[in-house]
């Protein structure tokens, strides 16, 4: 517990000082929690983003405001070349954490699921992660951390979202090979599986009261998630308390379907 007159920020100050880091999609959501969080610990963090320049930024400018060190790359994922792109913006670099945010979301069930919407979750979900993972491991310094966001969507069905899952799965399953290969390096490499998170992928249905409730009704702590929540938890395995933990997949739901909530 921070001690009596501290605050969180000032207990984790300074545990990544001399790393850096890259968070794909670090622009908005999750990821510009996540950038902001890695930031404030210490690191200097490349906050990539598909286009949205304004978002990258805005979050670039609030860590500089905050006396953090970051810098925008923009890279598409699906655009030919995009990852040639991102390293080119990284030359010179060594990296210390790598955070596979950037994630498309699709909620169609599979009647309705085209083939080009399928391979384009593959691609942006899947595919690019694992060649990005690929073209970091050389720059990644030995004690690195891999971190890739997975999804509870992995966990439990969700038919509407049938494309989602199987992609969110496939990143899923990267972590515990990958954590064998790696390990005599001594890097970790981990999944963190959100909920149903406050962003601007979730706004269409988090927005609806009755939506909102029935996913509240299923979690255990009867709240959805904000992207802080799940910011907090990659640090720890950023950080030194996160050193022993690898390929595992850590849910950060707040417990969401757990099992029947029986009212005592
Ligand atoms: N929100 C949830 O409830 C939830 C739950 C479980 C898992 N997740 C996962 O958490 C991650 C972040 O989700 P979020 O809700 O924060 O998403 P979001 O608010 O929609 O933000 C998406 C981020 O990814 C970038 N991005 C989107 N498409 C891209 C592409 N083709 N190439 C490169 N970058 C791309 C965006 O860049 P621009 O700003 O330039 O568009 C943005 O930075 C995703 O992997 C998602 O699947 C989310």
């Amino acid at each position: 517990m921070p001690a009596v007159g501290t605050t969180h920020r000032e207990n984790t100050m300074g545990t990544l000082h001399n790393t850096t880091a890259l968070v794909t999609g670090g622009s908005r959501g999750i990821g510009r929690a996540i950038a902001l969080r890695l930031a404030a610990d210490g690191a200097e963090v490349a906050v990539h983003y598909a286009g949205n320049d304004t978002a990258a930024a805005a979050t670039v400018a609030q860590i500089h405001d905050e006396g953090g060190r970051a810098f925008p790359v923009r890279a598409r994922f699906g655009d030919d070349g995009a990852l040639d792109t991102l390293f080119d913006a990284l030359a010179g670099r060594r990296l210390d954490i790598l955070v596979n945010n950037a994630g498309l979301g699709s909620g169609h069930p599979i009647a309705e699921m085209t083939p080009q919407e399928f391979q384009q979750l593959l691609t942006v979900n899947v595919t690019t992660p694992f060649f990005l993972i690929q073209r970091a491991l050389p720059l990644l310094n030995d004690g690195g951390r891999i971190i890739n966001i997975g999804s509870t969507a992995s966990r439990f069905a969700v038919s509407t979202q049938i494309g989602y899952t199987v992609s969110k799965a496939a990143l899923e399953s990267m972590a515990p090979s990958l954590a064998n290969e790696l390990g005599p390096r001594g890097i970790t490499v981990n999944t963190v599986a959100p909920g149903a998170v406050r962003t601007d992928m979730t706004a269409g249905y988090t927005s609806i009261p009755e939506v909102r409730a029935s996913i509240e009704a299923i979690t255990a702590l009867g709240r959805l998630g904000e992207p802080e929540d799940v910011a907090d938890v990659v640090a720890l395995l950023a950080g030194p308390a996160g050193r022993f933990i690898t390929g595992q997949t850590i849910d950060v739901s707040g417990g969401t379907y757990l099992g029947p909530i029986i009212p005592a």
